[in-house]
């Protein structure tokens, strides 16, 4: 029998400690912790992102302050908003979705978020201090994929993984996650050179290409951990970077797409807000 990894029960663990967290801070300091979530422009897809973003802080006890600009907003809008964020005390996380409109400078702004609020794990800090394996905010996706595996007892060390898909805020910091967990790291991308032949060597798979339905049965050794990180928007509604129905018959462990690793990543996202706060809190 294939095992399905249940994203929505791990986030539901997660987001239950937590909130326990919160409490705890709220007796503590007498505060409240706060995250800043910043959407720029009207991309349909980002405002149901960021408004579930905001639902499962509201469940947990963190105060959430919306910032919502317009398509017009200025790298200088966006550079001020972002400067008051980082000063305020009220804030504990600050949160841009991304993509950001063509016109703005994304790296600019990333690296403006001041890394102790950076609850993406996107600044240059954070991830360089995850390469050099420190003590960091880190990614929350890559995050949130680790702690399936390890919810499921999946353990990754001397395996080989391999990971589809080199973007900075999934398949970068994915792979230096799954090598500082003793796992053989291999990193594929759209220049590969007979992909299929590569991720059937994984006993793990990461899928976060961003091309729907990418993988399929011939791509899966039998009995490997299928983890597909894409979302992708189709006639048939959400699909992920794999042929659910066709790779599920090869590997004995398999993530969803809706219910996999999404709800994982804005559980972490909940979690990196109280590691922020509760750090910011205990240097103050
Ligand atoms: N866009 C797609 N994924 C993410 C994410 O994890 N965080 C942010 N801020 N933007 C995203």
């Amino acid at each position: 029998m294939t095992l399905i990894i249940d994203g929505n029960h791990v986030a539901a663990i997660t987001r239950k400690k937590a909130a326990e967290s919160v409490r705890d801070f709220g007796q503590r300091t007498g505060g409240q912790i706060g995250l800043a979530v910043v959407l720029v422009g009207d991309d349909p897809a980002s405002a149901v992102y960021v408004n579930m973003k905001e639902q499962d802080c509201a469940e947990v006890g963190i105060r959430t302050f919306d910032h919502r600009l317009s398509e017009a907003a200025t790298q200088a809008d966006l550079s001020k908003l972002i400067d008051d964020l980082n000063t305020d005390n009220s804030v504990h996380g600050i949160l841009v979705q991304l993509p950001l409109p063509q016109h703005l400078d994304e790296e600019a702004i990333i690296a403006q978020i001041s890394p102790e609020k950076d609850v993406d794990g996107f600044t240059p800090e954070n991830l360089g201090r995850t390469l050099r394996g420190l003590d960091a905010l880190r990614a929350c996706t890559p995050l949130g994929v680790m702690r399936l595996l390890e919810h499921y007892d999946i353990d990754v060390e001397g395996k080989h993984a391999v990971v589809v898909g080199r973007s900075t805020i999934v398949g970068k910091p994915q792979s230096l996650l799954l090598l500082e967990n003793n796992a053989t790291v291999t990193i594929c991308h759209s220049r590969t050179q007979d992909l299929p032949a590569i991720c059937r060597q994984a006993d793990i798979l990461v899928a976060a290409a961003g091309i729907p339905k990418l993988l399929d049965a011939d791509y899966i050794k039998p009995g490997a951990t299928v983890i597909d990180v894409g979302i992708n928007r189709s006639d048939d509604g959400l699909v992920g970077d794999v042929d659910f129905e066709a790779a599920s018959h090869v590997a004995s462990a398999i993530t969803p797409v809706p219910g996999g690793v999404g709800p994982m990543t804005r559980a972490m996202l909940v979690e990196n807000t109280v590691t922020a706060a509760q750090k910011q809190c205990s240097q103050a």
